[in-house]
């Protein structure tokens, strides 16, 4: 029987110098897709797939993640008193029990492979979830959720998986891919962001990955890859080529990359479109802004 998945990494040590000057003084994490901040995206995606011990993987400049997950009892005993039950209880997603978060930093700048790997000690030996916050899925049932249920019966490795343009694959970790079953991909390899016309697919690795512990033994001996970093990217590969247990998932959900402006943009404006407060406000005005009509300050 395949063990159950309980541990996720969140590399979350990145500059975000996209975001600059924003992310001068904050996190890009806690940026907001309309009011929550993207690692709460993240977590809630990770405890529905039933996730109970969380990572971070962090860096300096990063402590604003961890009071944000921290209890914060002025802030609730002063909306107890105020009678305000309702943000009382979206506060609730914030806390975490005591224990069931951890953060480690990341002293140099390495790769994303390499910020997997500072958390190896706290994983051991046993399959884990890594998600990366940039890439928010808007889906019925939350990716991680259903890779983890494929999961319960291919075992191995799963990468989440997404068919992307021609123009846009060298931006990604691209699959190799052999047979299709339905949205089971088997893989050939996999490739860190190829030049468009060395990519083997069109089939882009997005940021949702069950792997075994051997792939933190693998990242142990990795040497640096592509952009001169250690890459998640080529310890997986190494797995396809030593056992071939690693499959691509064709997750069912809209991938919004938050990690670039254009992509925050779009979330920013599909989750507002979502909310029943905020959704016939915001139609009004994009019609009217699509349609050239000028809008008066408020
Ligand atoms: C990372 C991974 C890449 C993956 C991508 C998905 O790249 O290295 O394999 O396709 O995330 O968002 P990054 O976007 O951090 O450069």
């Amino acid at each position: 029987m395949t063990r159950k998945v309980t541990k996720a990494v969140f590399p979350v040590a990145g500059l975000g110098t996209r975001f600059l000057p924003a992310t001068k003084s904050i996190p890009k994490e806690i940026l907001t897709l309309v009011d929550r901040p993207l690692i709460q995206y993240a977590i809630d995606e990770a405890r529905a797939a039933g996730i109970t011990e969380f990572i971070f993987v962090t860096a300096r400049g990063k402590s604003a993640l961890e009071d944000y997950f921290d209890a914060a009892p002025w802030l609730e005993t002063s909306l107890a008193e105020a009678g305000k039950t309702e943000l009382l209880e979206t506060l609730k997603n914030t806390t975490m029990p005591s224990g069931a978060i951890a953060y480690i930093r990341q002293h140099q700048a390495l790769g994303l492979g390499h910020a997997v790997w500072c958390a190896r000690r706290l994983i051991g030996d046993e399959p884990f979830a890594v998600i990366l916050p940039d890439d928010v899925i808007a889906a019925e049932v939350p990716c991680l959720q259903q890779m983890v249920e494929a999961h319960a019966e291919t075992g191995g490795n799963m990468v989440a998986a997404m068919e992307v343009p021609a123009d846009r694959i060298s931006a990604y970790g691209v699959l190799d891919v052999g047979a299709e079953k339905g949205r089971l991909l088997r893989t050939r390899g996999m490739v860190e962001k190829p030049g468009a016309d060395q990519a083997p697919s069109r089939y882009a690795v997005i940021g949702r990955y069950i792997l075994t512990p051997q792939i933190l033994s693998n990242l142990g001996t990795m040497k640096t890859g592509a952009g001169g970093e250690i890459q998640l990217t080529d310890a997986i590969a190494e797995e396809i080529r030593v056992s071939g247990n690693v499959y691509g998932y064709l997750f069912d959900g809209e991938r919004f990359d938050c990690g670039s402006k254009g992509g925050f943009l779009k979330a920013t404006i599909a989750f507002a479109l979502q909310r029943d407060d905020l959704r016939d406000e915001l139609m009004d005005f994009l019609s009217q802004i699509t349609q050239g009509v000028r809008i008066a300050a408020e």
